[in-house]
């Protein structure tokens, strides 16, 4: 896979899997950076890296293709989004993912973040749908972080 940055045609579509609000992903666009992984030309995965505080950068949308998914591409893609906040010489990486997100959850954790906190009713105060995932209400913000 071949990842790298862009400035404009973003894959709202496929960001739209990460998150349901295209209000917020087109705030969050206009300050991040954006990257897309491609695969024989077809883009297969993006993700969008944000600074928040100094030396944070938070990984704020990461999506692969539903039908490219389970294949290593999100790992991959997180491993890059890691080593790409290294090189830029942020200090801290965050990350933060549904209570209902248990997938996630795992490859974050794999990938070495640790859970740092809860946004308790984030997506109730911050999304107007309802969000359902394995069954469960998505509700709290999980929050994520390690030390880069
Ligand atoms: N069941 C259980 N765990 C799974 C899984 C499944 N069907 N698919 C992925 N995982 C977990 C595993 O822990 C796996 O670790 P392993 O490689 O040690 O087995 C890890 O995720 C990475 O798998 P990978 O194939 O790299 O993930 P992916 O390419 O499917 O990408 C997402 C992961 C989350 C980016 C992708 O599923 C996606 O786009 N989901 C919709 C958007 C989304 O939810 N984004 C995150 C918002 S917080």
């Amino acid at each position: 896979m071949e990842i790298r940055r862009i400035n404009e045609a973003y894959p709202i579509e496929l960001m739209l899997l990460a998150d349901p609000s295209e209000k917020l992903i087109k705030q969050y666009l206009k300050r991040g950076k954006c990257y897309i992984g491609e695969e024989n030309g077809e883009i297969v995965g993006v993700f969008v890296l944000l600074s928040t505080r100094p030396e944070t950068v938070e990984l704020v949308n990461i999506a692969v293709v539903e039908k490219h998914q389970g294949k290593g591409f999100g790992k991959a893609l997180v491993i890059d989004a890691i080593n790409k906040a290294k090189e830029h010489g942020y200090k801290v990486m965050e990350v933060g993912t549904g209570n209902s997100s248990i997938d996630q959850l795992a490859l974050y954790q794999k990938c070495g973040f640790r859970i740092i906190g809860v946004d308790i009713d984030f997506f109730t105060i911050h999304y107007e749908e309802e969000i359902n995932e394995n069954g469960i209400p998505c509700v709290d913000m999980i929050r994520l972080a390690q030390l880069l």
